[in-house]
């Protein structure tokens, strides 16, 4: 008896130990790529000649870990172990291991393309940059599918024999999952890294929030008890009940039709509702007229950007600033505002109508942050932009988020609105149908199925 328990104990603590490095090397990888999207930000939107040994330095480091894999693919002792257990699981590990292969080969070939890029500068830009992104979305699934699948089958079907050889493998040199040596080696071009990056950028790991936000921490500051709303006799959102605390991303996804805009009119106050409770920060918001919901703090960024196509960027800016009069402090926040989006700054006197898609969403986002929002409520920021866009207003919403704004998004785009999200609901048909961390829908059948292609 006594015995068993501290087999099972120490079982669990291999375990524990063993996923523990896994999650650790993914999170620097996580870094590295939000980096990535930085610094492709700065590149394309803000035009910035690339810094040409950070892009290096992150090549090498991620390099470095798909090299160490290349050698021997069949020695992720998880892997072998993992495929033995459930034959099913083969393919994808085989796909895991291959996609080592695969990525090792994008960053040489990013490698010149970054050259041509330094070289023939801004000609060559769009080549390396769409490479990039093809290559930073193809890094991202493959450790949402090690985080969403393998480790999650990992910790159910492996036995403590299996745990006990994963951990006595850390000392195989060559395993760059659990190998000493090369963590140290990692740890290495992590700091260069962080050395060659710019201030303003954080370095790696320095600025960045948690992705899991830690139990507890976060006061409720809004909360959606049953409520049901119908358009004439059509009752289309049913008993619906959310939740979103202070400092979230919280997403809501769900197909077209679902009533996800409806909702997000419900706690605008454009939409009244039949039953149920609106509390925000502890107050009945269904007491709270629309206009004085914005200048509360909840201010929405509606589907399709919506912008004043008639008036220039400048004066949609100014717009979203009426709730406070005219004041110095405006006047900053118009500075900030051009800051975060300098393409806006270089087209302030252009008519909103004349930017792109892109740019007018980024438009709407500032009008909407020009009211100092608390809670921002944003209906399907990506829909209709091209996927590198898609990724800038992503990388957007992550940035103020870090400011401390808390998100609630609204996406059909679900797998980057759930990658993004701390937690996360998916609304089928006017009902909440799964709700849980963002990691968990992503690792969720139903949701993989329905919403994610998978
Ligand atoms: N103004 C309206 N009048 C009547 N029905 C509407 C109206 N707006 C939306 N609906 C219906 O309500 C349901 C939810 O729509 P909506 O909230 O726009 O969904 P989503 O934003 O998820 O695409 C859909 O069946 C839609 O046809
Ligand atoms: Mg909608």
């Amino acid at each position: 008896m006594t015995q068993e328990k501290t087999d099972t104990a120490s079982t669990q603590s291999r375990r524990a130990q063993a996923i523990g490095i896994i999650v650790r090397e993914h999170q620097g990888l996580w870094r590295t790529l939000d980096l990535l999207d930085q610094l492709q930000f700065d590149m394309n939107i803000n035009e910035q000649r690339p810094d040409e040994k950070l892009f290096v330095t992150i090549f090498d480091y991620i390099q470095h870990f798909a090299r160490r894999v290349h050698s021997q693919p069949s020695e992720i002792t998880l892997y072998r172990l993992l495929g033995a257990r459930d034959p099913e699981l083969k393919p994808l590990l085989g796909k895991l291991s291959n996609g080592y292969l695969v990525g090792n080969e994008k960053l040489n070939e990013l490698r010149e393309l970054l050259k041509t890029c330094m070289e023939n500068w801004p000609q060559g830009r769009q080549e390396f940059s769409h490479a990039l992104a093809r290559f930073t979305e193809a890094l991202r699934k493959h450790i949402k599918k090690e985080e969403g699948v393998v480790i999650p089958r990992a910790r159910e079907l492996l036995s403590d024999e299996d745990w006990r050889e994963i951990v006595e493998a850390r000392d195989q040199e060559n395993d760059p999952l659990f190998g000493d040596r090369v963590r140290d080696e990692f740890k290495e071009l992590r700091h260069r890294i962080v050395s060659y990056t710019p201030e303003r950028f954080g370095g790696l790991g320095l600025q960045h929030a948690e992705r899991i936000t830690p139990k507890g921490e976060h006061k409720e500051m809004l909360s959606v008890e049953n409520v049901a709303t119908s358009y004439g006799q059509i009752e289309v959102i049913h008993d619906v009940s959310i939740r979103i605390n202070a400092g979230e991303i919280v997403s809501l996804v769900g197909a077209n039709g679902a009533g996800k805009s409806t909702l997000l009119m419900i706690l605008s106050g454009l939409q009244p509702v039949d039953r149920g409770k609106l509390t925000f920060e502890g107050r009945d918001l269904l007491r709270v007229p629309s206009e004085k919901r914005v200048a509360d703090g909840i201010v929405q960024v509606p589907e399709g950007r919506q912008v004043f196509k008639d008036l220039s960027v400048q004066d949609n800016l100014m717009l979203g600033a009426y709730t406070r009069g005219r004041s110095p402090e405006v006047t900053e926040d118009l500075e900030q505002m051009y800051n975060k989006f300098p393409i806006l700054r270089q087209k302030r006197h252009n008519l909103a109508g004349e930017l792109s898609g892109g740019q007018q969403q980024m438009l709407a986002m500032g009008r909407a942050l020009m009211s100092r929002p608390r809670l921002l409520l944003l209906d399907e920021p990506s829909m209709g932009l091209a996927p590198l866009i898609v990724e800038e207003i992503f990388n957007i919403i992550r940035e103020l988020k870090e400011e401390g704004i808390t998100i609630f998004l609204v996406e059909q785009n679900a797998s980057q609105a759930l990658a993004l999200a701390d937690r996360g609901y998916v609304l089928e048909t006017g009902n909440v149908v799964v709700e849980g961390t963002g990691r968990e829908l992503l690792s969720n059948e139903k949701v993989r199925e329905a919403y994610l292609g998978m």
